[in-house]
């Protein structure tokens, strides 16, 4: 049963008042002034404020106002009569909902307080079918994502902008089966006992502190805990609505399910992974001539990489591609890879592929993405005159100018079907040859500091 508050200093309009809204099946309590009005609001419950504009003290318009503070949800109609018509419709863009002049009758009374209901209940149901509306969006864009940390940045924000949380953060258990954190919005530090537990009890836990009220849920499969997501409203927040749970299970479900198949799909990449180092191992090892190629361009590499005092993701990123680089070469056959005398123009062609083809045979593996573009640039040259896309200098990274002059090295430094490896003065000399047009310059002066 919807609850009204009416408040007016004169009896009579406030026993009227009563009696018709009353009859109408609502429940009534008045006020004679604001003060009290205010204690009433403050108890909560009360649905809608019918008051009067001229009162002692705390005046309609102010009265609205505080009420709003206590209660943003509180419908208003103002009381009053022609002298104060502009006060009231300051009131409407102030925030009030209607109101009624004086003197009005029964009719016009019940119209205006079942008017104001009926208008609630519409935004009420507008506002859920938006809800709903966003919530499909999200849930769909949740299947679609495969990558784990893309995936919970966007559980964690949706979840954020559903429930008006102020902080939050998502927590996703490894491989080791420890909880790493994978997104934080806000300091979350002090939350990450709470998240232990959650995890460890597999169902929702709710906390409320000096900070505010928090709710963690575990991202689950069947009995297998995934992760937990902590969401935060801080001390003057509102705390979580029965349809905020509703919902944030229906995204922690949506993203559960998204994170299985992140786990799946990543088990699958790397067992692809693990057959194609097999495969050029294998390569490799029915060659004698770049037997152990790899390992050893893998090995200058990070030599290399340590003189430059490269960024960590760049030494991982020559970690991933140096072994790989390669591996283009399984396209090749091996009449052409093995030939002792000059090559066709058309073998030229075909070895040239390699980068390109790598490139390709590496492309499911989404998480080699950076590493791919140094496997298809290992050919390049500082003059743009390399294969396969003729780049300069200038649009190669220093990963990749480390990997050019290490491959160099170890093809210069091995024999080959057609020619013997060549001394180490003559690939010094090979390099010096080379600065600023096939090597950079920067990756030469440490190779011949190494050399010498
Ligand atoms: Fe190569």
């Amino acid at each position: 049963m919807s609850k009204i508050l009416i408040v007016d200093d004169e009896d009579i309009i406030r026993d009227m008042a009563k009696e018709v809204l009353a009859g109408e099946g609502y429940e009534v309590i008045t006020a004679g002034d604001g003060r009290f009005a205010l204690s009433k609001i403050e108890e909560g419950g009360i649905d809608l404020l019918l008051t009067d504009i001229k009162m002692p003290e705390i005046d309609g318009m102010e009265l609205i106002k505080k009420a709003k503070k206590l209660d943003p949800n509180l419908l208003s109609i103002i009381m009053t009569g022609y002298a104060t018509l502009e006060t009231a419709r300051k009131a409407i863009r102030e925030g009030a909902y209607d109101y009624l002049l004086k003197p009005f009758d029964l009719i016009e009374l019940r119209m205006a307080v079942s008017k104001a209901f009926q208008r609630r209940r519409l935004e009420e149901e507008n506002a859920r079918l938006k809800q709903l509306t966003g919530l499909f969006e999200v849930s769909q864009k949740l299947s679609g994502t495969i990558e784990k940390d893309a995936l919970s940045n966007l559980l964690l924000k949706s979840a954020i902008a559903q429930t008006q949380a102020e902080r939050g953060g998502v927590w996703l258990v490894d491989e080791s089966g420890e909880m790493r954190r994978a997104v934080t919005i806000g300091d979350n530090s002090d939350l990450k006992k709470m998240v232990g537990k959650a995890a460890q009890k597999g169902r929702p836990l709710s906390m409320a502190s000096d900070e505010g009220k928090a709710i963690f849920l575990p991202l689950k499969r069947g009995k297998k805990v995934l992760g937990v997501m902590t969401l935060q409203k801080g001390k003057l927040g509102t705390s979580f609505s029965p349809g905020d749970r509703e919902l944030l299970n229906l995204l922690a479900n949506q993203a559960a399910v998204s994170l299985e198949n992140s786990h799946l799909f990543s088990n699958l990449q790397d067992a692809y992974l693990s057959t194609i180092k097999s495969l050029s191992l294998l390569l490799e090892a029915n060659d004698p001539y770049i037997k152990g190629h790899s390992q050893r361009v893998t090995e200058l590499c990070l030599k290399l990489s340590k003189r430059f005092d490269l960024e960590e993701k760049d030494v991982e990123l020559l970690w991933e591609a140096a072994p790989l680089h390669d591996i283009g070469k399984i396209a090749i056959s091996n009449e052409i890879l093995h030939k002792r005398e000059k090559l066709s123009p058309a073998d030229w062609e075909a070895i040239k592929s390699h980068p390109v083809v790598a490139d390709e045979v590496l492309a499911p593996i989404g998480f080699l993405r950076q590493a791919r573009k140094i496997v298809r640039h290992h050919h390049e040259r500082e003059d743009g005159k390399g294969y396969p896309d003729g780049l300069t200098g200038e649009e190669l990274d220093l990963p990749t100018k480390i990997i050019i002059v290490a491959d160099a090295y170890d093809a210069m430094a091995s024999d080959r079907p057609y020619r013997r490896r060549l001394t180490k003065e003559r690939i010094i000399e090979e390099f010096k040859k080379g600065e600023g047009s096939q090597f950079a310059p920067e990756v030469v002066h440490i190779i011949l500091e190494l050399l010498n």
